[in-house]
């Protein structure tokens, strides 16, 4: 299996014959903590922001890695609920990169096929992210390759209280809940449609879950890489994959 793989990960060019041979081998959803823009703008003597900057710029490129290696859902952590305490200027340079990017790759998103969507809270967005985010879903809605689902003013806490609050509200008053399981809570998520991660990548080292897809990640693999964000390439998505491959996913049995 692994010789397979690396056969695929060499290969320039993967048609369909490419990717049934790796079939079942790559994840169908990587989540990826997209963590180490301000270390690495600081190990240049640059700002924060620039980090930033290309940090998106290697969203970029590992969206179209991804798509190449047959991965379907691509979760990426953006902005957090708690990522509101950093900065002003931060915070509005992370907002303007994040308009300039779906602006700038509205066409390369589109010739990869991609689905964007977003989770997370929609409260607090500044009214022009809020325009950027409705117009790429909406345009992108039909198509059929990856989707690229941005995590964005999310947290993992937030998102299953809002779970409960959504389930309380569709029951109504005086519902009786004592029959709600993991399977008929999940339809209350942010995105009850997609599969659970199989693969969390996080960059720059930390080895921690920063309240990204509490619920969704119970069983996911983990994959930890010392390599900061706006470094990451496409071979690190590769190795990733080929050591998630190593892994014996029991899922609590034996
Ligand atoms: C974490 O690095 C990164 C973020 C909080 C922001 C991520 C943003 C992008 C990759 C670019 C914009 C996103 C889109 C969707 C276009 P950090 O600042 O915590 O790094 P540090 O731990 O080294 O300080």
């Amino acid at each position: 299996m692994l010789d397979k793989l690396s056969k695929f990960f060499k290969a320039k060019v993967h048609t369909d014959e490419d990717k049934q041979a790796a079939a079942g081998v790559v994840p169908k959803h990587i989540g990826i903590i997209m963590d180490g823009n301000g270390r690495w703008a600081k190990n240049r003597g640059l700002s924060r922001s620039v980090g930033h900057r290309f940090g998106g710029e290697a969203l970029r490129k590992i969206t179209r890695a991804a798509s190449e290696l047959g991965v379907s859902y691509l979760t990426v952590y953006a902005f957090s609920t708690e990522n509101w305490k950093r900065p002003a200027d931060e915070v509005r340079a992370i907002m303007a990169i994040f308009l300039e990017f779906f602006a700038r790759y509205r066409e390369e998103l589109r010739s990869m096929d991609c689905r964007v969507r977003f989770m997370g809270s929609r409260d607090n967005v500044p009214e022009d992210v809020l325009e950027t985010i409705i117009l790429a879903e909406s345009e992108s809605a039909e198509r059929q390759g990856i989707q690229l689902i941005v995590a964005f003013n999310y947290g993992g806490r937030q998102e299953i209280v809002d779970a409960v609050k959504h389930a309380v509200e569709t029951a109504g008053d005086g519902a009786d809940f004592s029959h709600l399981d993991e399977e008929s809570f999940r339809q209350f998520l942010y995105l009850p449609d997609v599969p659970d991660p199989d693969l969390i990548i996080r960059s720059s080292g930390e080895m921690r879950m920063s309240n990204f897809l509490i619920w969704e990640a119970a069983y996911s693999e983990l994959w930890v890489t010392d390599v900061l964000w706006p470094d990451f390439a496409k071979e690190d998505l590769q190795r990733a994959i080929s050591d998630y491959n190593s892994r014996n996913r029991r899922y609590g049995g034996v």
